[in-house]
C-alpha cells in the first residue's frame, strides 16, 4: 500500500518549495509561479515494473534523419553541425538585435527542399512577408502565419507537414487552459512545454525566439533553458556594431563556436575577417591598445580605448562598455597598489570598440596598459598586439589559446606581440612577467 501522498507547493520559476500556496514567491519574486505538487513520501506504487536496461553497444540508434543544413555555414557550425530533426532550439536577445531577421534567413534558406513554417506571435503575417521581401526570402516551401495560440501551433506541428517551425516569440503565445497572462512565467514554461512535446513525438525541429531582460537573463523562467536542447544567444550593439552568435548550450554539438555579424541591408551577414574590420578605423592614440582575444574558437583583434580625466566629483567615476565593470574596478586597484600611477582621483572609461563584449581573462593586460597608456598620454613603443591576464600581485598570467592569438596578430601584420611570461616564445612574442614592466618597458 502506498502511503499517502503529501501536496507541496513549488515555484516553477526557481524552485522554491513551500508548505502553502502564496501568489508571489519569496525567493525570486516572481508572480503566480507556485504550483501544487504532490509528493508520494515513501513506497511507490504497485504497478510499477523492473526496467530491462540494455548494453550500451547493443542499443541501435534508429537511423537518424539527417541534420538539416542552412546555406549559413556559421550558423550551421554554431549548432554543431546544422539543425537536429525533432530538436528545440531557444533563440535569445534583446529586442531589436536580429532574431526575426536571422531566422527569416534560416527558414528561407531550408525551405528549397522542405515545407518550413515562420509563426510569428507579433506581427501579422504581411509584416513578416514584408521582411521576407526585403530579405530575398521569396522560397517556394517557406510558409508564414500569425498566430497567438500555443495549442493551434501544437495542432499544426502534430500535422507533420513541416521540416521546421519558427515561433517568434515564446513571450506572445499562450496556451487556452492556462490562465495567466500572456509572456507570464506559467504561460511561457507550459507552452514550451507543450511544443517541445509535439516536436520530439513528430520529429519536427522547433526554434523558439525569447526575449531577454535588462540583465541578459532569458525573460521569465530560467527553466526554459533546461527544457530546450540547445540555447543559442544573439548578443552585440542593437545599433550597428557586430552581432554574436553563441550557444550557451549544445545537447548535439560544442559551446565554443561563435559566428559574427554584421547587419546589412539584406539582414545579417557573416563577417569573414572580424579583425581587419574592428581595426579598420583604428587610430594610433594614447588609451588605445589593441587585444588578440578569443571569440569561441576563433582569436580576434580588438582596440581597447581607455579614457582617464580628472574627477571632478571626490567620487571616481568608472564605466565600461564592452567589458565588465567588476573587473574595471579589480584591475584599477591593482594598477595603483602595484605601480606607480594614481588613479584615485580620476574617472576612468574604457570601451571596447565594434560593439563585442569582451568576458575573455586575456584582456586584463590590455585594459590595464590602455589605462596607463591614458593615464600618462603615452603611446605603445612600437605597434603592439596585447593579451594576458593580471592577477591580485600585479602578476601577468598565462592565458589559453596564445598561438592563435599570436599568429592572427602576424597576419594581420602586427610585428610584435606582449604576452604572459610562459607563453612558449614566438619570434614575434615579448614576455612580461608583471605590469610594471609591462608598462615601463613598452609604454613611451
Ligand atoms: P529584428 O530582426 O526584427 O530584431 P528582433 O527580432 O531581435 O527584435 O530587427 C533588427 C533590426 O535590424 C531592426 O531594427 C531593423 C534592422 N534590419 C536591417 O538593418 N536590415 C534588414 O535587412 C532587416 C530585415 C532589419
Ligand atoms: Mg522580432
Amino acid at each position: 500500500m502506498p502511503k499517502a501522498s503529501k501536496v507541496v507547493y513549488v515555484c516553477s520559476s526557481c524552485g522554491y518549495q513551500l508548505g502553502t500556496w502564496i501568489g508571489k514567491c519569496p525567493e525570486c519574486n516572481e508572480w503566480n509561479t507556485i504550483q501544487e505538487q504532490v509528493s508520494v513520501a515513501k513506497g511507490f506504487g504497485s504497478k510499477s515494473k523492473i526496467l530491462k536496461p540494455e548494453k550500451i553497444i547493443d542499443v541501435k540508434a534508429e537511423k537518424r534523419a539527417p541534420r538539416l543544413k542552412t546555406s549559413i555555414n556559421d550558423i550551421n557550425e554554431v549548432l554543431g553541425g546544422g539543425i537536429v530533426p525533432g530538436s528545440v532550439i531557444l533563440l535569445a536577445g534583446q529586442p531589436g538585435i536580429g532574431k526575426s531577421t536571422i531566422l527569416m534567413q534560416i527558414a528561407d534558406s531550408l525551405a528549397g527542399d522542405n515545407n518550413i513554417l515562420y509563426i510569428s506571435g507579433e506581427e501579422s503575417a504581411e509584416q513578416v512577408s514584408l521582411r521576407a521581401s526585403r530579405l530575398g526570402a521569396n522560397a517556394d516551401k517557406l510558409m508564414v502565419s500569425s498566430s497567438n495560440s500555443t495549442d493551434d501551433i501544437a495542432a499544426t506541428i502534430l500535422s507533420c507537414e513541416y521540416k521546421l517551425v519558427v515561433v517568434d516569440s515564446i513571450q506572445t503565445i499562450s496556451c487556452q487552459d492556462v490562465a495567466s497572462a500572456q509572456g507570464s512565467v506559467s504561460q511561457i514554461t507550459n507552452s514550451t512545454h507543450i511544443l517541445t512535446n509535439v516536436a520530439k513525438n513528430t520529429g519536427t525541429a522547433l526554434i523558439i525566439v525569447g526575449h531577454v531582460t535588462k540583465d541578459g537573463s532569458i525573460a521569465g523562467p530560467k527553466l526554459l533553458e533546461h527544457m530546450v536542447d540547445v540555447v543559442m544567444n544573439i548578443e552585440g550593439d542593437r545599433y550597428g556594431g557586430f552581432k554574436v552568435i553563441r550557444s550557451i548550450k549544445n545537447r548535439y554539438g560544442s559551446t565554443d563556436v561563435s559566428a559574427i555579424f554584421e547587419m546589412g541591408d539584406r539582414g545579417l551577414q557573416v563577417v569573414p575577417n572580424p579583425s581587419a574590420e574592428l581595426l579598420k578605423e583604428r587610430e594610433v592614440t594614447d588609451g588605445s591598445i589593441v587585444l588578440a582575444t578569443m571569440e569561441g574558437t576563433r582569436p580576434v583583434l580588438v582596440e581597447v580605448q581607455a579614457l582617464v580625466n580628472s574627477s571632478i566629483y571626490g567620487y571616481p567615476k568608472r564605466a565600461a562598455s564592452g567589458f565588465d565593470s567588476n573587473r574595471l574596478n579589480l584591475l584599477v586597484a591593482v594598477l595603483e597598489k602595484r605601480t606607480k600611477l594614481t588613479l584615485s582621483d580620476k574617472d576612468i572609461y574604457i570601451n571596447i570598440v565594434g560593439g563585442l563584449k569582451i568576458q575573455d581573462p586575456a584582456a586584463d593586460l590590455a585594459v590595464c596598459m590602455a589605462i596607463g597608456s591614458a593615464a600618462k598620454g603615452l603611446t605603445l613603443k612600437t605597434d603592439a598586439v596585447v593579451f594576458g591576464e593580471v592577477g591580485l600581485s600585479g602578476e601577468v598570467r598565462h592565458v589559453s589559446n596564445y598561438e592563435l592569438r599570436v599568429k592572427e596578430a602576424i597576419k594581420l601584420g602586427f610585428k610584435q606581440v606582449i604576452g604572459p611570461k610562459k607563453s612558449k616564445p614566438a619570434d614575434e612574442l615579448s614576455t612580461v612577467s608583471n605590469l610594471k614592466e609591462a608598462l615601463n618597458k613598452y609604454l613611451g
